[in-house]
């Protein structure tokens, strides 16, 4: 066995059960459900010549049953047992918006490994000798049409079977569990004696034979004679009016995985029950690469022995034959989309499974590499997107479900997987949507999207609806994994990243609140909109995929911990990352409680601390540094709206023996800041006139920050005002379709005329709050007077620290170690008015120069300009 890997290869799989799921819970048939989930998954693994290593599971349902799920899971673990596989976890998900009670859906998940060079995938020759592990049963394919023709013979899965073994019936027959083949192929892959492997599973028997890599002129033969066929298929064909071709095209036909040896390789003997089955063949060129030989033969021979007298295979009227599967129109339109995320290591093994090599030029990267996986679902959300027929977005959150989990391990993505499983009638068009949004998440992942499984369950799933799960894999070095809860300690500082409104859990309070509400989701516009969208656009907003904030930070070891805020809210996220013996506490007072999440609070009148269960209230992700660090982290993830939002302490004896929560958040503070939000919806927003001079890159960050709804600015900037006729930032203003005015002061006599024209314009406006952003003059008292209390200004210092003209100049002269940029109201001084927020930049030292800096604090100064703007105009910060 090829252990330590030295340049491993990663195989990963994802299935579900397909419709044998439906039959097996009516039969409460509870671990082999388990069980098949996977040999599904470890027997698709295993054929490319990996070990399956780790396997997880995901469970959606309408109710809990939770006696139910424990056998299910009972399935798994002996399965995994068998397998050799971990069971490393998975996801539950009850979902009474789109299950009905008793309903379920699964999915499995699983990852192997195989050291590079060892995939099977040898070149098969003229003589090579195919050998197959008989089938238990009929594993997990042609259920759909196994039971058409149950229901075409007039039997139920109660009902004897009129062959075998007395007493059994066609339930026992159909709910065999899977056979798990990896222990006794794995030693026989290891000793390097099989060619090539196929699982043999959906597609039937000649399906999967012609799976194997063969060149042209070679041709895999199977003799049906050779392994006794199962009498279940001749019933098919006699009693069920099953084609023969229908049963070669569907059923496994008795062997559950086939492998190739070299011809005078005899070492397969050693497998109990392996039968050989065929052969690899000379042929002419342009021969078909795959062929069961005496299979109607055969069919019949058995069926005229077991059931003498009845008829044989007939050919079924065109109307009655199964379905056609829209999914198989929607396969061709997958590959073209997702080949695009494929990193370097990403290639495909025989039969065309995708493998990720760990370092893809067989350097390594990681000296100790943990892998990581996750898997996750989107819940109720689905219904959304469904009743709006909104489809492009539910794939981002999919991913960003798993990745972001996977991200608060330290790890980087690698790879996705996604399990689609759908009632008839969903338009190709739709999965195709769907498929673009888990692209997209995969791209912003920085992952590869390298499996999947979509399947059409029209038993399971009513028309057009369906239900989604993903899997994510991703790699940490040993040393790097988060939480690093033992260093946590009080003091150390809590930065938070904002998330895009609701993300992905609590869709069932959301769809409670729409009821209460009395509104759908095309109705609009939504209070909570900054742009007049639809309550189903607000809600359809993507989860936020965390990678490109984080990642950079992962490496230099100061994130002590990351929670990912989903299911159980702030409340119950962050302490999954403490030691029960600290705490944290959240200061309310400049977190921003978007306005989707105020509304939610008072239309459903959810209380404050449901909130905090429930939602992420605004922070998607939560990060913990040491004191030292904060400066530093939180600066480098400005541009992604991170900032300081708490701290951790020590838990008293008394906290803990009074189970006082772990997460600390003053509740007056908390209800003050959801009244703040909740007082702004569905009012007139606050009106905005900017004065500017110049570029207007701050001007900029207004108008985006205004214009979007988690940004919570409740305020419009209605106009733009400009000294200079050139200033650039006029054209920002009137590319966003804003009134812009120049007034040259040259033209008035006075300063305080020029003023007066300036508080003219505004007034005509309707404006209620001047920002200056660059603008280049000295303000008259009267104008400062007029607008006290409403007048901002943002200068790139840390107040009152170098005041007036080239602040950062000043600050690289002087030799400072912190810079930064202040928002402040404007008074009759230079610079010396209230502060509203400052914002920190570190200096680089020697290399800093007055253009370096200058760009540093302005990537500051666009995120707290906007930030101060929504403390003023919802009024929680006033002069
Ligand atoms: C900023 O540095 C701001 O601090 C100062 O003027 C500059 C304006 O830049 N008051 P921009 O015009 O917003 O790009």
């Amino acid at each position: 066995m090829p252990t330590p890997y030295l340049d491993p290869v990663l195989v990963e799989k994802t299935s579900g059960i397909g419709a044998k799921l439906r039959l097996a819970l009516a039969s409460a048939a509870y671990e082999t459900i388990g069980n098949d989930l996977v040999a599904m998954v470890v027997n698709d693994v295993l054929a490319t010549g990996a070990q399956p290593i780790a396997f997880l599971d995901y469970v959606a349902c309408g109710r809990l049953d939770v006696p139910l799920v424990v056998s299910i899971v009972r399935g798994i673990a002996a399965a995994c047992g068998q397998a050799g596989c971990a069971l490393l976890g998975g996801e539950t998900a009850e979902m009474p918006a789109l299950f009905a009670p008793g309903a379920y859906d699964l999915a499995g998940y699983a990852v192997g490994v195989v050291e590079h060079g060892h995939e099977l995938r040898s070149e098969l020759a003229a003589g090579d000798v195919i050998v197959a592990l008989p089938a238990s049963g009929l594993h997990c394919a042609g259920f759909e049409l196994a039971e058409a023709a149950m229901g075409r013979a007039g039997v139920t899965a109660a009902d004897r079977v009129p062959f075998g073994a007395a007493g059994r019936t066609f339930g026992d027959e159909l709910l065999a569990p899977a056979a798990v083949y990896v222990q006794q192929v794995l030693p026989l892959v290891y000793a390097g004696s099989v060619k090539q492997a196929v699982h043999v599973t959906n597609g039937g028997l000649l399906r999967n034979v012609q799976k194997l890599e063969l060149a042209d002129g070679l041709q895999a033969e199977l003799l049906a004679t050779a392994w006794p066929l199962p009498e279940l298929y001749a019933w098919l064909a006699t009693h069920g009016g099953c084609t023969d071709a229908e049963i070669l095209g569907t059923f496994n036909c008795g062997l559950g995985m086939l492998l190739v040896f070299g011809k005078d390789d005899a070492s397969w003997q050693k497998l109990p029950q392996a039968v050989r089955v065929g052969e690899i063949r000379a042929v002419k060129a342009g021969a078909a690469a795959a062929t069961v030989r005496h299979f109607s033969d055969e069919l019949q021979r058995i069926g005229a022995l077991t059931f003498p007298g009845a008829a044989s295979a007939k050919r079924l009227p065109a109307a009655e034959k199964p379905t056609v599967s829209t999914v198989a129109d929607f396969l061709p339109l997958i590959d073209p989309l997702i080949t695009p995320t494929h990193s370097a290591g990403v290639y495909r093994t025989a039969g065309g499974k995708r493998a990720l090599r760990l370092f893809p030029d067989g350097r390594r990267t990681h000296t100790d590499p943990i892998l990581v996986i996750g898997t996750d679902g989107i819940g109720s959300k689905i219904l959304i997107a469904k009743r709006t027929q909104q489809f492009g977005s539910i794939g981002v959150d999919l991913v960003a479900m798993c990745v972001n989990d996977i991200l608060c391990n330290g790890a980087d993505a690698l790879t996705f997987l996604d399990y689609y499983a759908c009632g008839a009638g969903v338009a190709p068009a739709t999965s195709a949507d769907i498929l673009a949004g888990v692209v997209h998440g995969v791209q912003q992942s920085e992952a590869a999207l390298v499996d999947g499984q979509t399947v059409e369950l029209p038993g399971l799933y009513a028309d057009g609806e369906f239900d989604l799960a993903g899997f994510a894999l991703g790699v940490v070095e040993h040393a790097a994994i988060l939480p690093r809860s033992a260093d946590v300690r009080a003091g150390d500082v809590v930065i938070g990243l904002p998330s895009n409104g609701v993300h992905s859990n609590g869709f069932s309070l959301v769809h409670r609140v729409m009821q209460v509400a009395g509104k759908t989701f095309a109705d609009g516009p939504a209070p909570f909109s900054a742009t007049g969208r639809t309550y189903g656009e607000e809600l359809l907003e993507p989860t936020q995929i965390y990678t490109a904030a984080v990642k950079p930070l992962l490496r230099d070891g100061r994130i002590r911990a990351i929670a990912h805020i989903t299911g159980g809210g702030l409340l119950e996220n962050i302490p999954r990352v403490l030691d029960e013996r600290l705490g944290v506490e959240l200061d309310f007072a400049h977190i921003n409680i978007q306005p989707v999440f105020a509304w939610l609070a008072q239309q459903g009148n959810v209380a404050d601390v449901e909130m905090q269960r429930t939602y992420n209230c605004g922070i998607g992700l939560v990060l913990v540094v040491a004191p030292g660090d904060a400066a530093g982290v939180s600066e480098a993830l400005t541009a992604h709206g991170g900032a300081v939002i708490g701290r951790v302490f020590e838990r008293s004896e008394a906290d803990a023996a009074a189970e006082r929560p772990q997460v600390r958040i003053d509740a007056l503070q908390f209800a003050q800041s959801m009244q703040r939000v909740q007082r702004t919806l569905g009012q007139p927003r606050r009106r905005v006139g900017v004065l500017i001079s110049g570029n207007g890159s701050n001007l900029q960050a207004l108008i985006d920050a205004s214009r979007d709804s988690r940004r919570g600015l409740a305020a419009e900037i209605v106009c733009v005002l400009s000294n200079r006729p050139e200033a650039y930032g006029l054209q920002r203003a009137r590319a966003a379709g804003i009134a812009t005015h120049v007034l040259g002061h040259r033209e008035f006599e006075t300063r305080e005329a020029f003023d007066e024209a300036m508080s003219e314009r505004l007034a005509e406006h309707g404006v209620e709050i001047v920002c200056l952003a660059g603008f280049m003059r000295i303000l008259s008292p009267a104008f400062v007077k007029r607008w006290h209390g409403r007048l901002l200004n943002i200068h790139p210092s840390l107040l009152p620290a170098f005041p007036g003209l080239h602040a950062q100049r000043q600050a690289v002269q002087a030799g400072a170690a912190v810079s930064g940029c202040t928002v402040h109201f404007v008074d009759e001084g230079v610079d010396t008015g209230r502060v509203i927020l400052q914002r920190e930049v570190r200096l680089a030292g020697a290399g800093e120069t007055e253009e370096t800096l200058s760009t540093k604090i302005l990537v500051a100064e666009h995120f707290a300009y906007a930030e101060a703007l929504r403390l003023v105009a919802t009024g929680a910060v006033r002069l």
